[in-house]
C-alpha cells in the first residue's frame, strides 16, 4: 500500500477516530508496511482502544519496540507487562538512572527471552547480556557479596557464545576436498543420508542420530571435511573449539557448553563440530582439575540429551589423539561412530597444491601433480609449509635479482628438501596403540592403512 493511501486513511480516521472498522483498517495498513510512525500517530488519535485483540497488540507492540517509541509502549503495553519493563528500562537509561534500568531490563528478559539486545545490554554497563544470566539473577536477586563475581563472570557472556560458534563461513561441500574418496563415501553413507532423509531411517527402524567422531594426524583435513559435510547437509555449521569453552569459573563451562547446545537446536539444521575432543573427553583419570570431570559429564549429558531429541541437528567431532579420549565417549548414542581420516592421497595432495598455489606469480613447469608423486606421507599443513618455503627461495631471489622472479618448480624442489612429512610420527604412534590396544577393533582402519602402504 503507498504511503497516500494510509495518510488518507489517517485522515479519515481523525474525522471518525472511534469507529472501530476504520481504526482496524489503518492499524493493519500500519502494520503491514511496518510503520511505527503512522501507528503512533493513529493511536493519538483514537487511543489504545485501536487496538483489537491480543495478537494485534502485541504485533504493534513489537513494531514500537523495534522503532525505539517507548513512550507509546507505555500506553499500549500492561505495566507488568514485559514489553513495559523494557521500554522503561530503556527511558530509564536514557535518563542515566542505570542500576534502575539494568533491573528493569533483566526482569522484562526473564518474561520474554526474545527481548534479548545484546547492545542495550552492554550499554547496561555490560553486566547481563544472556537470557540465562537475567533469568538467574531475577530468581535469586543480587546478592551483595557476589556482586564482584558476577561483574567478573557476566560482562562476556552472549559474546563469548557468539565467538565460540563462530560466525558461519562460505560454505563448502565435498568438491572441495581433495580425493578421500574412502572418507567420502563413509561419510555420505553413515551421516548425510540419514540426516536428510530421517523418516526412511525410521522405517528401516535404523537408529541414526549418535555423533561421529574423526581421527588422524593433524593437519590431514578433519575441519575440512566437517565443514564440507555440514554444506553437503545443507546446515548451518558451528565450530567450537573445546579450549576456547574450557573457562576458568567454576560452572561456566557447563554453562557455555549448554548455550552451545541450546543454540544448534534452535537453529536447526546444524551442525555442530567440536574440534579437539580430547581437551575435553580426556580419560578422566588423567585430568588435573576436579571441575574438569564435571565438564565431562556436562558434555556427556548433553550428547545424551541429543540421543532423544537430535531432529536436525548433528554432533561431529574431531581429535588427533584418540587413543586420550574417555570411552565413555564412545557408547551408543554418543561418539558412536568414529572414522579414520588418513593422510591424503595423491589425488588429495593434488587438489591441496592446486588451492595452494593459486594466484601465486608461477614460472613454467610448476607442476601439481609432479610434487604429489613426490610428497607422498605428506599431510595438508605440510604441503602448506613446503609452499611457504619455496615461495621464501622465490622471494629471496626475487630481491637480490631486483625484479619479480616467480616460483619455479626447482624452488619447490629445494623446499622438498628442508621440509619433511609430519605425519610419519603420528601413524607410528597409532600403530602401537593399533597393536596392544585395539579393543573393538576401534583402530583397524590404521591397521589396514598401513598395510596397503606398506609403511612398518
Ligand atoms: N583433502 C583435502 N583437500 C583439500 N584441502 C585439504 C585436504 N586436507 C587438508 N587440506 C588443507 O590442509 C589444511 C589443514 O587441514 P585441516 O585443518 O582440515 O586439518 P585437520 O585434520 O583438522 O588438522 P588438525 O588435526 O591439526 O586440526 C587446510 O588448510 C585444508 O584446507
Ligand atoms: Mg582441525
Amino acid at each position: 500500500m503507498p504511503d497516500t493511501s494510509l495518510d488518507d486513511l489517517l485522515t479519515a480516521l481523525a474525522a471518525s477516530p472511534s469507529n472501530p472498522a476504520l481504526g482496524m483498517l489503518v492499524v493493519n495498513a500500519c502494520l503491514a508496511e511496518a510503520d511505527a510512525d503512522a501507528l503512533g500517530r493513529a493511536l493519538d488519535l483514537s487511543g489504545i482502544a485501536l487496538l483489537g485483540d491480543a495478537t494485534q497488540r502485541d504485533a504493534a507492540l513489537r513494531l514500537l519496540l523495534e522503532h525505539r517509541d517507548d513512550e507509546r509502549v507505555l500506553q499500549v503495553a500492561p505495566p507488568d507487562s514485559a514489553a513495559a519493563l523494557f521500554a522503561r528500562a530503556r527511558l530509564l537509561l536514557a535518563e542515566g538512572d542505570r542500576d534502575e534500568a539494568r533491573g528493569l531490563y533483566q526482569q522484562a528478559v526473564a518474561l520474554n527471552p526474545a527481548l534479548e539486545d545484546a547492545s542495550l545490554a552492554s550499554e547496561l554497563a555490560g553486566k547481563v547480556i544472556s537470557f540465562a544470566n537475567a533469568r538467574r539473577q531475577h530468581a535469586e536477586g543480587l546478592r551483595a557479596g557476589n556482586a564482584q563475581t558476577s561483574l567478573a563472570n557476566d560482562d562476556t557472556d552472549a559474546d563469548d557464545v557468539a565467538r565460540l560458534l563462530r560466525a558461519p563461513e562460505p560454505r563448502i561441500g565435498f568438491e572441495d576436498v581433495g580425493g578421500l574418496d574412502q572418507v567420502k563415501h563413509q561419510i555420505r553413507r553413515r551421516i548425510i543420508t540419514p540426516f536428510l532423509k530421517p523418516s526412511l531411517f525410521e522405517r528401516f527402524k535404523r537408529r541414526s542420530g549418535g555423533g561421529i567422531l574423526l581421527y588422524g594426524p593433524p593437519g590431514c583435513g578433519k575441519t575440512l571435511l566437517a565443514r564440507a559435510t555440514a554444506g553437503e547437509c545443507r546446515a548451518r555449521f558451528y565450530n567450537v573449539t573445546i579450549t576456547d569453552v574450557l573457562d576458568m569459573y567454576i560452572g561456566e563451562s557447563e554453562r557455555k557448553l549448554h548455550a552451545i547446545f541450546e543454540t544448534a537446536r534452535r537453529t536447526a539444521p546444524a551442525v555442530v563440530f567440536f574440534d579437539e575432543v580430547e581437551a575435553i573427553g580426556g580419560k578422566r583419570q588423567f585430568s588435573r582439575e576436579a571441575t574438569s570431570a564435571k565438564l565431562v559429564s556436562q558434555f556427556l549429558t548433553e550428547l545424551d540429551g541429543f540421543a532423544q531429541n537430535n531432529h536436525g541437528v548433528l554432533i561431529l567431532g574431531a581429535t588427533n589423539v584418540p587413543w586420550a579420549v574417555d570411552a565413555a565417549f564412545r557408547r551408543p548414542g554418543r561418539f558412536d561412530r568414529v572414522l579414520f581420516v588418513p593422510p591424503p592421497d595423491e589425488a588429495a595432495r593434488r587438489a591441496i597444491l592446486e588451492l595452494l598455489l593459486r594466484d601465486r606469480p608461477l614460472a613454467d613447469g610448476v607442476d601439481a601433480g609432479e610434487l604429489a608423486r613426490l610428497t607422498s606421507g605428506y599431510s595438508g599443513a605440510d604441503l602448506r609449509n613446503l609452499v611457504e618455503t619455496g615461495i621464501d627461495e622465490a622471494i629471496e631471489d626475487s630481491i637480490e635479482r631486483g625484479r619479480e622472479s616467480p616460483l619455479t618448480m626447482n624452488h619447490l624442489r629445494a623446499a622438498l628438501k628442508d621440509t619433511r612429512s609430519t605425519t610419519l610420527e603420528w601413524l607410528t604412534t597409532a600403530r602401537n596403540h593399533a597393536r596392544y590396544a585395539n579393543q573393538g577393533g576401534q583402530y583397524d582402519e590404521v591397521l589396514e592403512f598401513l598395510k596397503q602402504h606398506g609403511a612398518g
